[in-house]
């Protein structure tokens, strides 16, 4: 697997304000990579243009395969994915909001069953299939939200703050969760935190946003 990513000089304004001012990075295949900085420094909005959920108001996001230039379409679009906190999960069971996902995609139901079966499993939510998904955990809730990523098997996986909100067993979780993504299947994982000891224990590179921009620290 050798999908990466390059962003060059990203700008980025809201209502006329500068969040993102040239921004630049180059993102290796395989490694994870954490994202840091204060709040309101622009981290959610740089994971959402890499994601291609949005476009930078200037500069590039580019995505290789094997060296050459990969068309930014829908296809890419499935091989990238962002794993937001408690977005969208649908009131049925967390074996739905896990097939979901490969419903949309074609693939048929007894299929699809046994790969979100797998995927709850591989976040350690197996024995909460049936559960009505809105009444888990908000922990649980996480790991769901990283069990409807990983069913789609993305080659790059973006993880805003995946562990924001989450008392300590489940963080641990969810870090072993990253961990097994990355020595198991290979992903590339690109996360934000505000915890310095986690992108430590996770990541290879931490990118620290100030300013606009990335700065070596
Ligand atoms: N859709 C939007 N509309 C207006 N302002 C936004 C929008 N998204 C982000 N912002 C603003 O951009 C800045 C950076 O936000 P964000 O990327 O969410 O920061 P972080 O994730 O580092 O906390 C903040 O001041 C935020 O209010
Ligand atoms: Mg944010």
């Amino acid at each position: 697997m050798s999908l990466t990513l390059t962003v060059s000089d990203i700008w980025k304004s809201y209502k006329g304000i500068p969040v993102l001012k040239g921004c630049s990075f180059s993102f290796d295949a395989g490694a994870t990579y954490a994202v840091m900085g204060a709040n309101g420094s622009g981290k959610s909005t740089f994971l959402r243009i890499c994601a291609l959920i949005e476009n930078p108001a200037k500069g590039e996001v580019h995505y290789f395969y094997n060296s050459s230039a990969v068309k930014n379409d829908i296809e890419l679009r499935r091989r990238v994915t962002l794993v937001l906190p408690g977005i969208g999960i649908f009131n049925t069971t967390a074996l739905s909001n896990v097939t979901y996902g490969l419903k949309i995609r074609g693939i048929k139901k007894s299929e699809a069953i046994k790969r979100a079966s797998e995927a709850l499993e591989f976040v350690g939510l197996f024995q909460k299939r049936n559960q009505n998904a809105l009444t888990l955990s908000s922990g649980e809730a996480q790991r769901l939200g990283i069990a409807r990523a990983v069913v789609i098997e993305p080659e790059i996986l973006f993880l805003d703050e995946p562990t924001s909100s989450i008392d300590e067993k489940n963080t641990e979780i969810v870090e072993d969760i990253i961990f097994k993504m990355k020595q198991q299947r290979g992903t590339t994982i690109i996360l934000t935190t505000h915890d310095n000891s986690q992108a430590e224990r996770l990541a290879e590179k931490t990118l620290f946003i100030r300013e606009g921009c990335f700065i070596s620290r």
